[in-house]
């Protein structure tokens, strides 16, 4: 029971949207990191995979690292991290590169930084652990963190169940959008669809504003009013080639 106690207590640091993501040292395949003190000015996906050597955690790897100029190009970095050690991570990355061929991704190098935390400090701290699903395996977690190292989207995944690669680059791409042009983005945004421009403060000024709604704004009513973004506008200002 007790034991039961200490490792809820463990588990439960639970970091939340709009806090500072927590500060740790790690030593990682791509030498040493301090986070997020290194990625100061990125936007970073902090992502956790339950082991090495397993297959879903495979073919998540091996589809992140194919696209990671993709989320380099919209200033977004990469950082997994395990609950396994650092010789694991490096035989395993070495498999994926020299045997594993899946759906016409060979060859595939990975080379964003894999955290070894064999003493799950890290995985303690970002609530990576949910004891119900394993106590002995970090979950899927992702989290988004800005260029100010505040954690803006955090999604979670069972063991298994691999992550969607198109929502969370639409998730980059969404919350610098927002940041961006002030905006915030209705149900399955994509660059190209309207946006929601802010709700106006009082019921006077929204009221104004629908009856001097300029030909780039729609309100659907008072407080849900839109305007148009085209997507080379969204893509110009955020994806640097
Ligand atoms: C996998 O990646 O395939 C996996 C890892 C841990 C538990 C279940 C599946």
């Amino acid at each position: 029971m007790e034991n039961q106690e200490n490792l809820t207590q463990q588990v439960v640091s639970m970091p939340r949207i709009g806090d500072k993501a927590p500060e740790f040292k790690a030593v990682t395949t791509q030498g040493d990191i301090n986070f997020p003190a290194d990625y100061k000015g990125n936007w970073v996906i902090l992502f956790s995979h339950p082991a090495d050597f397993t297959p879903v955690c495979t073919s998540e790897f091996m589809t992140f690292a194919s696209l990671e100029k993709q989320f380099n190009q919209a200033n977004c970095k990469l950082v997994g991290l395990s609950v396994d050690g650092l010789y694991s991570h490096i035989a395993w990355l070495r498999t994926i590169k020299e045997k594993i061929e899946y759906k016409g991704m060979k060859d595939i190098e990975v080379n964003f930084p894999l955290i070894e935390d064999i003493t799950m400090n890290v995985a303690k701290k970002y609530g990576m652990i949910m004891p119900g699903e394993s106590s002995t395996k970090a979950v899927r977690a992702v989290f988004v963190i800005d260029p100010k190292g505040i954690i803006r989207t955090i999604i979670y995944y069972p063991l298994s169940l691999g992550r969607n690669f198109d929502e969370l680059y639409r998730v980059v791409i969404a919350l610098q959008t927002a940041d961006e042009f002030n905006v915030a983005t209705p149900a399955d945004w994509r660059p190209g669809d309207e946006v929601i421009v802010p709700t106006a403060g009082s019921c006077g000024v929204a009221k104004e504003r629908m009856e001097n709604q300029d030909e780039n704004t729609h309100c659907y009513d008072w407080f849900f009013c839109t305007k148009k973004i085209d997507k080379e506008t969204v893509l110009n200002t955020i994806i640097k080639k």
